[in-house]
């Protein structure tokens, strides 16, 4: 339980986010795509710390799909620049807020140049006790599903499993997201109602959350909002309401 704005909430350990509507809404003003995705980078930073002030444990943004390699060779170029400038503009502000920073996603085929900027700040955070901030990077939930499943093919292969053994928290600890909780709240921007290969696995018994506000626009009064919302959701799991109260 947190007290923000007079309002006793029920805080979220974990909020996942889909941060979409950064090209719609440079369209709405005239400007080129990366405009907007400046802008969004700004939203991140403030989510970040709003997260951070407010006691949340975990907070996983979702900065670029495995699919989204598809879109024009200038804007991924430019996504990654901003990821270089955001990781090391903002290094100084993670550590004196005591953020922990981590990625998941397929790592080893980044640019060399941004995984340099990001092992830089995953090490100079990693002692950090307070929020842990996960970036989602060249990240696909099937992808990281089918490596799971090699990797346990693998193992009983090997004998250092049976195939009796495989259940839940099994299958979830080969997953990239093994040391971290499930999130208990999900946020997706800009009016999509979609998932688009984001933790699918993970997501299970997540709320939802979805709101029309494009990204840029996405800072801490609207995030309060989200978090207000949760704090009044019943998480029921697959229990009746009956059952919880008693
Ligand atoms: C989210 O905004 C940023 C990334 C996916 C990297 P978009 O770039 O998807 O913006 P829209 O959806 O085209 O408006
Ligand atoms: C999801 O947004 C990926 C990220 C936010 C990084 P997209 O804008 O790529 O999603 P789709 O393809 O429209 O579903
Ligand atoms: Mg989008």
């Amino acid at each position: 339980m947190s007290i923000v704005e007079n309002k006793i909430i029920n805080l979220p350990e974990h909020v996942a986010v889909i941060m979409d509507g950064n090209g719609r809404w440079a369209k709405l003003q005239n400007k080129e795509r990366f405009f907007g995705h400046q802008h969004g980078a700004e939203s991140a930073r403030v989510i970040s710390e709003t997260a951070s002030k407010l006691g949340i444990k975990y907070l996983t943004l979702y900065a670029f799909s495995k699919e989204n390699w598809n879109r024009p060779k200038d804007e991924v170029f430019g996504l990654m620049n901003l990821l270089i400038q955001g990781v090391n503009d903002n290094l100084d502000t993670i550590n004196k807020l005591n953020i922990k920073l981590t990625t998941i996603g397929d790592y080893e085929n980044l640019p060399e140049n941004v995984r340099d900027a990001v092992d830089k700040s995953v090490k100079s955070t990693k002692n950090n006790s307070g929020l842990n901030l996960i970036i989602a990077l060249n990240y696909g939930s099937r992808w990281e599903m089918i490596n799971a499943v090699k990797n346990i093919a693998l193992d009983v292969k090997n004998n250092k499993i049976k195939v009796e053994d495989i259940e839940d928290e099994l299958f979830a600890n080969y997953l990239l997201t093994k040391d971290i909780p499930d999130p208990d709240l999900l946020i997706r921007t800009s009016g999509e109602f979609r998932i688009s290969n984001f933790l699918l696995w993970q997501l299970s018994y997540s709320e939802l959350y979805f709101t029309s506000c494009y990204w840029p626009e996405f800072r801490e009064e609207q995030f309060m909002a989200a978090l207000l919302d949760y704090s009044n959701r019943e998480r029921r799991f697959g229990k009746t309401s009956k059952q919880l109260k008693n």
